[in-house]
């Protein structure tokens, strides 16, 4: 089974990237045959970006995946503007996406509303190109956060359309998405997802963030005026920690709320900032020796693109053939 994500190399990476999508890359490589996981930096280019920025930001993720876990002889780990069959395959499956399935984008219209100056063709492009990404590898297994979900269900409808056209040519894949805090809130405005580019510093955990800034920000951290540290729809805050503690511990959220019924929510947060400093410490250890080794970097991405490519280029001569595109 062939199992795929992509991950942006923007901003610094966060528990709501790590809980809900770097900690399935990481199981993942046990289970697939292989993981394929890539660092997309053509999507990275939808909106205003620095290009010197952007490589040394691509440097960053790749250090991260690996200080998390992901091993090159286990994984393949590569950057997407590397492999060109990833953008030939988006101009082939836009022929048979509507324009109106990218214009119910919900991540298009949030990104598009935010932009001051030009809202690029390439962001409405957005999903053509991760459903490339996906459908070049026929993977059958997508690991996301639940923010991700309208995208793959748009990449299954393309791959369907596909194929009533042009034969059996592409791989309709799943979604998967963790069990648990699927969606990490932020620590300071609860009813809003934790995200790199809006809220502030002190509403998200950085994975690199020192175990002092972790214990801080989860003791601010946003709750509601009560005193139960139970899941509610009314407690977006406690709700959010409860997800939080019982990935960070390996525990059920059940669990935790047993252990927690008589603390105050004060008590708790505290236990939560702990828990959490502890869970990212290996990543927080190994990553700077990691990202320190630039040429080590870079060799595993070209490596992993090699290997990319070899897949990818079997999906897009046959998506060609069946499209009579080129010599028969
Ligand atoms: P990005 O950094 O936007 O490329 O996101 C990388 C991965 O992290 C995607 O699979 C997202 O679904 C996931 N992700 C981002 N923010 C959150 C969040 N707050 N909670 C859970 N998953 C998230
Ligand atoms: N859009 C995804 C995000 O913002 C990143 C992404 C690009 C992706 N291509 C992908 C995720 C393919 C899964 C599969 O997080």
């Amino acid at each position: 089974m062939r199992i795929f994500s992509g991950i942006q190399p923007t901003g610094e990476k966060h528990l709501g990237n790590y809980i809900g999508a770097i900690r399935q890359y990481v199981e993942g490589q046990d289970r697939a045959d292989p993981a394929i996981y890539c660092i997309v930096d053509l999507h990275a280019i939808t909106v205003p970006f620095d290009p010197a920025e952007l490589r040394q930001r691509v440097y960053d993720t790749a250090a991260v995946l690996l200080a998390s876990g992901l091993e090159p002889d286990r994984c393949v780990l590569f950057r997407q503007s590397d492999v060109y069959e990833h953008t030939e395959l988006c101009w082939l499956l836009s022929t048979v996406c509507a324009h109106g399935d990218l214009n119910r984008m919900h991540q298009f219209k949030e990104k598009s509303a935010r932009q001051r100056e030009l809202v690029s063709a390439g962001l409405f492009f957005y999903p053509v190109l991760q459903a490339a990404d996906v459908l070049a590898y026929r993977a059958e297994e997508v690991p996301v956060g639940e923010d991700q979900r309208q995208h793959v269900e748009l990449m299954r409808e393309l791959a369907r359309r596909f194929n009533e056209r042009f034969g059996d040519v592409l791989v309709e894949p799943e979604l998967r998405v963790p069990e648990v805090a699927a969606r990490v809130m932020d620590l300071q405005e609860p009813e809003r997802k934790m995200s790199t580019t809006v809220g502030s510093d002190s509403g998200r955990v950085y994975l690199l963030d020192d175990p002092g800034a972790i214990r801080k920000k989860f003791g601010s951290a946003v709750t509601d005026s009560g005193r139960e540290v139970r899941r509610d729809p009314e407690k977006a805050g406690i709700t959010n920690l409860i997800g939080i503690m019982a990935v960070a511990t390996g525990r059920g959220e059940d669990e935790v709320e047993a252990e927690f019924a008589d603390s105050g929510y004060g008590d708790f947060k505290k236990a939560v900032g702990e828990a959490v400093a502890d869970y990212l410490a290996p990543v927080r250890e190994a990553y700077p020796a990691i990202r320190e080794d630039e040429e080590g970097l870079e060799r595993v991405l070209s490596e992993g693109a090699d290997r990319a490519r070899e897949m990818a280029s079997v999906t897009l001569a046959d998506a060609r053939r069946a499209m009579g595109l080129g010599p028969a």
